[in-house]
């Protein structure tokens, strides 16, 4: 079923009401938006999933305030959901049942840099990007880079445990964040973690809250972990007549021992989507394209390595590698790389897209049956993404709401084949609104059953971001 079509029950408005008078020596004026135009802001994402109005909107600065919230919602049975820059994709920050959504992007400090201790503390809404920057200056790196880093939220990023390109060689979210300030859904305030880089102590609960999808409680502070900057980067343009020759291409680069930073695939649909925006020119005669880039400290190293992945390429029959000669000609072929998702938007009245994960071997597979799929189905499907590590964006084109059950089906087959390959229905978006119907086709029941009791541990009312990630029980 569109998981856009679904309603839920909303909560009564005096609730709310009750709740607001609870937080009015709390909460300042110009905390609390209740007008139209914000309702209407936060009652959308970028996951297409739908348009799920809160009853209001609370902006909290400090950690008091958020758990003041927690606990007057709780107390009037009030259910919040919490949000940053809601450009999630699968609907995880969507209030499904009104309510408060509670936004952290005025907490949006950095705290601080050590380049003693290569860490950083940050609150949740700083955006992805300016921490990015902020330690690049310093000569260190931040590497998780979600395609969204100039507008998307640590906090978000800690909720969703996002990727992004350069999880290839350096991994997500999860593998930077070392310590935690958490919200607990009833209020409580804990710090969860460490501040140094190895640590044992108790249960991994950094490694459960990261990557909750905002159902298990909150961030108010984030540390992470950074590593040196790479003094070298290196990215290059392989062109492929085809997006299985440029399949093949990935496989054989990794087979060879050889880790790009990012190895990002760019199939035909992607490719005339791009030429169609007028946001790039490919060669001529370009079916596919690979974007590789590669870094390392020496000049000689770093070409070494992109030479061997070219001739790698070539033995696949990429037709030419075209290296970025200089910062700009970098940033154009990453500029390219991150419009793909609004470019193809544009090809049709409507997309849905997914971010499915193979085991890397099995992205020539894949990506032919999707194909293959579409054909018979007579659907437009694009695959792009982070095929280095097995993630691709598999995005279905179409017409619009009379097509949908014809999408529905296409999309079920999609996870059908992915998990039948080995794979996972998401790699990096979540689970959230838009896939829980889903979670069953890869996880058993006595695991979903597990997951629902520890939601309900932590979050015995349910008032916490409601509706998410598992499938809903059917009534009897
Ligand atoms: C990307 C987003 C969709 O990689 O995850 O473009
Ligand atoms: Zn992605």
């Amino acid at each position: 079923m569109n998981p856009a079509s679904r309603t839920f029950e909303r909560v009564a408005p005096e609730r709310v009401a009750k709740a607001l008078e609870a937080l009015k020596d709390v909460l300042k004026e110009g905390q609390v938006k209740r007008d139209e135009a914000s309702l209407d802001a936060y009652a959308r994402d970028e996951s297409d999933s739908g348009v799920y109005p809160p009853d209001v909107v609370l902006l909290p600065e400090d950690t008091a305030q958020v758990s003041a919230i927690f606990k007057a919602c709780q107390a009037h049975g009030v259910p919040f959901t919490p949000c940053g820059a809601r450009s999630g994709k699968s609907g995880g920050s969507l209030p499904l049942r009104g309510g408060v959504a509670v936004s952290l992007e005025r907490m949006n400090r950095i705290r601080a840099i050590s380049s003693e201790d290569l860490t950083a503390v940050v609150e949740p809404g700083v955006v992805t990007g300016d921490l990015m920057k902020a330690v690049e200056a310093q000569g260190l790196f931040y590497p998780p880079d979600p395609n969204s880093w100039e507008v998307c939220t640590l906090g978000g990023n800690v909720a969703e445990n996002a990727g992004g390109p350069r999880a290839l060689k350096y991994g997500v979210t999860r593998d930077y964040v070392i310590g935690l300030e958490w919200v607990m859904p009833d209020g409580e305030v804990l710090r969860v973690g460490r501040r140094t880089i190895k640590g044992v102590a108790g249960y991994d609960l950094v490694g459960l809250f990261v990557g909750s999808e905002g159902t298990l409680g909150v961030a108010t502070e984030i540390t992470v972990q950074l590593i040196p900057l790479p003094r070298q980067v290196m990215t290059a343009l392989v062109v492929f007549p085809s997006v299985l020759h440029a399949a093949r291409g990935v496989s054989a680069v990794l087979a060879a021992g050889i880790l790009p930073r990012c190895l990002e695939l760019i199939d035909e649909v992607a490719v005339q989507a791009i030429v169609h925006r007028g946001s790039f020119q490919f060669p001529t005669g370009t079916g596919a394209a690979l974007i590789a880039e590669v870094d390392g400290n020496t000049p000689e190293g770093v070409f070494a390595e992109l030479k061997q992945l070219g001739d790698l390429c070539e033995a696949q029959g990429a037709t030419q590698t075209l290296v970025a000669q200089d910062a700009s000609q970098r940033d154009r072929l990453w500029a390219a790389r991150r419009v793909i998702s609004p470019a193809l938007r544009a090809l049709k009245a409507a997309k849905i897209s997914e971010d499915i994960v193979v085991p890397r071997s099995k992205i020539p597979d894949i990506i032919e049956q999707l194909k293959r799929m579409g054909a018979d189905l007579g659907l437009t499907v694009a695959t792009y993404g982070h095929a280095g590590d097995g993630n691709l964006h598999a995005n279905i084109l179409y017409d619009g709401p009379s097509q949908r059950p014809l999408v529905e089906e296409a999309l079920r087959r999609m996870l059908e084949l992915t998990v039948a390959l080995g794979g996972t229905i998401t790699g990096e978006h979540g689970v959230g609104h838009a896939k829980r119907e889903y979670l069953a086709l890869e996880q058993a029941p006595a695991l979903l059953d597990l997951q629902r009791r520890l939601k309900a541990f932590f979050d015995p009312s349910g008032l916490l971001n409601p509706e998410k990630i598992f499938p809903a029980l059917k009534r009897s």
